[in-house]
């Protein structure tokens, strides 16, 4: 039941794909940035491993803080009602803030974690994705920094899970039917 490989149902993103992408947008923040004081906020679960990659690759000294949020209603979808688990440690005024995520599906999430962090009185708040849904987006989300444009399937690894699994895969890919089915 928890043999990865057998699992899937296709690579969607190889590990290749996703690092030559992150360098390019890497390069971008960079340049974006340069001589700027810029703080990457990860979304946890999901951006870890984006926010491992895309930070390593910039030259830009940064700092990291982390916040974890949470739906409310049901199990596996945004209402776009968002409670705070973790709130970040970095007080944000006057700051450059960038914000780094996984995925942005409905677009409720980080709908709602843009207005919360532009409350604060900071400089700026952008967001970077890895990957993005265009046909699943509820609300327009205005992104500086997009990886890949996908299709609407659920898709597991490079971060995100289902069912709190496949986080640890190094590529991005789609699960066989029998997940679902139990
Ligand atoms: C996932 C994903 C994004 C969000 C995108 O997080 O990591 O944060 O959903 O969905 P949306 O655009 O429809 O709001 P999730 O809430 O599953 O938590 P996780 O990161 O801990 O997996
Ligand atoms: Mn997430
Ligand atoms: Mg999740």
């Amino acid at each position: 039941a928890h043999d990865m490989g057998k699992d899937l149902e296709k690579v969607l993103l190889t590990q290749e794909q996703i690092e030559d992408r992150l360098t390019e947008m890497a390069a971008q923040v960079d340049a974006d940035y340069a001589g700027k004081d810029l703080l990457l906020v990860g979304v946890l679960r999901g951006a870890v491993m984006v926010m491992a990659d895309l930070s390593r690759r910039l030259h830009l000294p940064v700092q990291m803080d982390w916040m974890a949020v949470s739906s409310y209603g049901s199990g596996t979808k945004s209402s776009g009602v968002v409670r705070i688990l973790k709130d970040l440690d970095t007080d944000l005024h006057g700051r450059d803030v960038l914000i780094v995520e996984d995925i942005i599906d409905s677009g409720l999430t980080l709908s709602w974690l843009l207005s919360n962090l532009r409350s604060r009185g900071p400089a700026s708040v952008e967001i970077a994705a890895l990957l993005r849904k265009p046909e699943a987006a509820k609300v327009p989300v205005d992104v500086r920094y997009v990886g890949f444009d996908i299709p609407t399937e659920f898709v597991v690894g490079y971060g995100l899970d289902y069912a709190e699994r496949y986080r640890n895969l190094p590529f991005v890919g789609t699960l066989a039917p029998h997940v679902y089915g139990g």
